[in-house]
């Protein structure tokens, strides 16, 4: 039930501290600056015989894929593609066994990611998967998977199960390091370390709803918006438009901030905002860049930024405040204020926010 919610998807958004504590429990230990992700049935033969992997997933569950290319071939030295399913499996990829298919779903029941599944073990790789709903398909046919601690999402609008695969692909990462040698000691108990910090780190992004509501108040009659991520956050500006186009049916856009130099810059003008993902994280003086082009077109701008930074406000004309988190988990961080965003533009506008027009909460036929 939605106890003190209005709706599903508000009351998803901020479960998310309950629900990331839960992605950590069992799997990670503090003390030795482990993982244990024992049902994914990764031995150190086949870590260390992997060349490539493909994770392939649709919507929000791609979203994430993007985030864990960055972290897996950062950790790991894995190559690793991200594919849309209904795409990939269509492709003829290039697939032997030494390649790990990893299918990410929180139904476990989305026909092109299982069909992605199927034609992949046809082709002879390994299957693994991180899904949501237990004793799902994907969970089923997989050779090894990784349960998300989501728990059941009704909301059509993906929210909890975007930030547990997050967690989940960063502690893949960590483990497959581990496995292949990749990863030092030092750093893998520094990043062990980092991921204690996420159920606070989340918590503290929802003690500021009240501000992202404020924004969304004066900024619910918008007909468009462009939002711009670099680097890990890149994948978050996809996500936070998809939150809103979904619920909120205004048009977002996302893209490479730095891919606006090669023609989105020409729709900047009064009339579109622009929503600037800019924590502290490798990626951040290049977004600087990338605000003050969108200002000296007249474009409004609101950056995520991390508390503390003395440059944005001068730049911006809103602020959606983040704590200072660790740059390869900052999009845990990220995103919920775009979670929150577009849940308010669409609840401020009278919409179905649960239901939206069109949307079935998983897509079961082709
Ligand atoms: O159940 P799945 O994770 O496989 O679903 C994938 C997409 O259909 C899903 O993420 C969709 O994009 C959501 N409505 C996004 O909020």
């Amino acid at each position: 039930e939605k106890g003190e919610y209005r709706h599903f998807m508000q009351k998803e958004i901020h479960e998310q501290v309950r629900s990331l504590t839960d992605t950590l429990a069992g799997r990670v230990d503090f003390d030795e600056g482990t993982i244990r992700l024992p049902q994914l049935n990764l031995t150190p033969e086949l870590a260390r015989r992997i060349q490539r992997i493909y994770i392939t997933a649709c919507g929000t569950a791609a979203h994430a894929g993007m985030v864990g290319k960055i972290l897996i071939e950062r950790i790991a030295r894995i190559p690793v593609e991200v594919d849309i399913a209904s795409e990939f499996r269509y492709r003829d990829p290039i697939i032997d066994a030494d390649t790990v298919v990893l299918a990410i779903s929180q139904s476990g029941e989305t026909a092109d990611t299982l069909a992605a599944m199927d034609e992949s073990r046809r082709k002879g790789a390994t299957l693994w998967a991180i899904v949501n709903a237990i004793g799902s398909q994907a969970m089923r046919i997989a050779d090894g998977y990784i349960a998300m601690q989501a728990g059941p999402e009704i909301g059509v609008a993906s929210t909890k199960a975007f930030t547990a695969p997050l967690v989940d692909l960063y502690m893949l990462a960590i483990l497959l390091g581990d496995l292949r040698g990749t990863l030092p000691e030092t750093e893998r108990k520094r990043l062990v370390a980092d991921l204690r910090l996420i159920p606070d780190l989340v918590s503290r992004c929802l003690d500021r709803e009240a501000e992202v509501v404020q924004v969304a108040r004066e900024m619910r009659y918008i007909r468009n918006i462009l939002y711009l991520g670099r680097g890990i956050n890149m994948p978050i500006a996809y996500e936070g438009a998809l939150k809103l186009k979904e619920i909120s049916y205004i048009h977002a856009e996302a893209y490479p901030a730095g891919e606006m130099k090669h023609g989105p810059i020409a729709l900047i003008d009064r009339d579109m905002p622009v929503l600037a993902i800019a924590p502290k994280d490798p990626w951040y003086e290049k977004m600087i860049s990338q605000i003050e082009q969108a200002k000296a077109r007249g474009g409004s701008v609101i950056a995520v930024a991390t508390e503390g930074d003395e440059r944005l406000p001068a730049l911006c004309d809103h602020i959606f405040w983040v704590p200072d988190a660790p740059w390869m988990l900052s999009p845990v961080v990220t995103v919920i204020p775009l979670q929150l965003f577009a849940y308010h533009i669409a609840a401020l506008r009278g919409l179905d926010v649960d239901q939206p027009r069109n949307l079935a909460k998983s897509v079961t036929v082709e």
